[in-house]
């Protein structure tokens, strides 16, 4: 969505006194605004911003003595007699405060339609109930690619050098753009102006790998959300040929073409399973296999509440992903987030946030493809599991015999052996019970032994290192079995 600049003018020209904005982008805000207001009202127009820390202050005239407390600044918005904005950017923290909201209210009441609107921006939607009929709410979502090709032509055209310049394609400007989708203006500068500052040369791949080096420093910086740049092909995966098969068909489900052609945008996936056996492996894989970016969601975080109200935080990253649409978002152990020990239904934050979740995830309108994981499945709510929630759940089991071999063949690639040296059958018979994690856990082992002995790895390595594994399947046999019947017919098993 672009800057919603045509909402904000249909306000401001009904006569709207308070609006409130919803973003944590300041500066892009206050440069947006500056623009509508030069378009509304011409350059008479005065823009006033209060800070808790600054007061009331004019780009031209500086600071407005007194009006660092909320209660004088609001009384001054009233007695300026001018065509104005106001843009309070603390308001959010005293707005609960009985002062404030009968300020906000006596303007509201006695400024109607006298060309000075009053916008309250805050990260997140505070709003007290006595204000929410009065006062029009404005989401603000996340430069949208045009927006991104403005911050970009206005960086390369300060910044980069005459021949560099003169070698930036179309296709490679549309590329650079898509890598910075989901950040902030500011970030979004910044990102630029640090790969592109100084260049000699225009290495096309090269700067779109810095971009989205910066793009994921910026989004693991913001705290619930990772980006996730590691590729994981299908082939790394052993076994579990009905979800691969699954996710193969769907692979051009995000294509114009498919939404031409009638098909409907897959909205997600659950895994379920135990633990060990590729679940989050195959949660990675989609991405790849889509060709799409990957957005991990650490719900954990969201409710540790370092990055606001868990509530302020989940929104956040469900713009970002929003913004980086289409993509595969990640929700690791959904159940973590969504009963939490010690906490009861009702009004909690993560009832609230799992409320949320369900109706965006019903009403999202954006391509964002869920990819969920999910250990203890007695967590997790009925509603979630609702069919036409995800488009399938899987049920991720220990691996048979074919897919143990095919687990070991991938392992012991993956560390430059030859598979093919390996009796790969007998591994796999002597191997019962184990995941494809404890698979992996024995190839490394019987590395270790046989290095350490300075001799090559051979079976035996192999299954002594596997033998001493004790098996989740073996301390875990009363969950484990309980999860299979479970899955039994609520869903569909992931290996063939
Ligand atoms: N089917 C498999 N093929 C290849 N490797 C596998 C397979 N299953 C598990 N592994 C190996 O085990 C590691 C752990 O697997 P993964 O993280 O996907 O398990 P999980 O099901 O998510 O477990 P948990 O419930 O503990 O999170 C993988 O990184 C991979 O190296
Ligand atoms: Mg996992």
């Amino acid at each position: 969505m672009p800057f919603p600049a045509n909402d904000i003018k249909s306000f401001v020209k009904a006569g709207y006194p308070v609006l409130y904005l919803v973003s944590w982008e300041e500066e892009r805000v206050e440069n947006k605004l500056r623009v509508i207001g030069k378009e509304l009202y011409g350059d008479s127009f005065k823009f006033y911003t209060w800070s808790c820390t600054d007061g009331l202050v004019t780009y031209e005239e500086g600071g407005v003595e007194e009006t660092r407390d909320v209660c004088r600044a609001l009384d001054r918005v009233i007695s300026i007699n001018e065509e104005a904005f106001f843009l309070f950017k603390d308001l959010s923290f005293f707005i609960n405060e009985p002062q404030t909201i009968r300020r906000l209210k006596d303007i509201q009441r006695t400024q109607r339609g006298a060309s000075k609107t009053l916008f309250v921006l805050s990260s997140s939607l505070n709003l007290p109930g006595e204000l929410e009929n009065l006062v029009p709410v404005v989401d603000i979502d996340l430069p949208d690619a045009d927006e991104i090709g403005d911050v970009f032509d206005s960086v390369v055209n300060q910044y980069v050098k005459e021949d560099v310049f003169s070698s930036i394609t179309p296709e490679f400007r549309e590329r650079c753009i898509r890598a910075l989708l989901g950040l902030g203006t500011a970030e979004i500068e910044l990102a630029l102006k640090r790969v592109l500052i100084g260049i000699e040369e225009l290495d096309e791949d090269r700067v779109i790998e810095l971009l989205l080096e910066e793009k994921a420093q910026f989004i693991r910086k913001s705290g619930t959300l990772e980006f996730v740049r590691m590729r994981i092909s299908l082939d790394s995966i052993g076994g579990l040929d009905n979800l691969k098969e699954w996710l193969k068909i769907r692979s051009l489900a995000f294509s114009p073409d498919a939404k031409e052609f009638g098909l409907d945008v897959p909205k997600g996936v659950l895994i379920m399973g135990i633990s060990g056996c590729g679940k989050s492996l195959c949660a990675k894989a989609i991405a790849t296999v889509w060709g799409l970016p990957l957005l991990r969601l650490d719900l954990n975080q969201v409710y540790s509440g370092s990055f606001g109200t868990p509530e302020e935080a989940f929104r956040k990253a469900i713009k970002t992903v929003e913004a980086v649409a289409p993509c595969v978002l990640w929700i690791d152990e959904i159940e973590a987030g969504i009963t939490r020990s010690g906490e009861k239904t009702g009004d909690s934050p993560t009832s609230r946030i799992f409320g949320y979740f369900l109706t965006w995830m019903q009403e999202k309108d954006k391509m964002v493809f869920i990819a969920a994981t999910a250990n203890q499945i007695d967590l997790l709510p009925p509603e979630l599991l609702r069919k036409g929630r995800f488009d399938e759940i899987f049920f991720v089991s220990l691996p048979s015999r074919e897919e143990r071999k095919e687990i070991f063949r991938i392992h012991l690639a993956k560390r430059g052996k030859n598979p093919d040296l390996f009796d790969l059958d007998s591994l796999a018979k002597n191997t019962e019970g184990l995941s494809g994690a404890e698979i992996e856990q024995a190839v490394v082992s019987a590395l270790f032994e046989s290095f350490s002995k300075q001799k090559e790895l051979d079976d035996r390595d192999l299954i002594i290192a596997a033998s001493t594994i004790v098996p989740l399947s073996t301390t875990m046999r009363e969950e484990i079995s309980k999860l299979e019947r479970w899955a039994a017919n609520r869903a569909v098993r992931a290996s063939k």
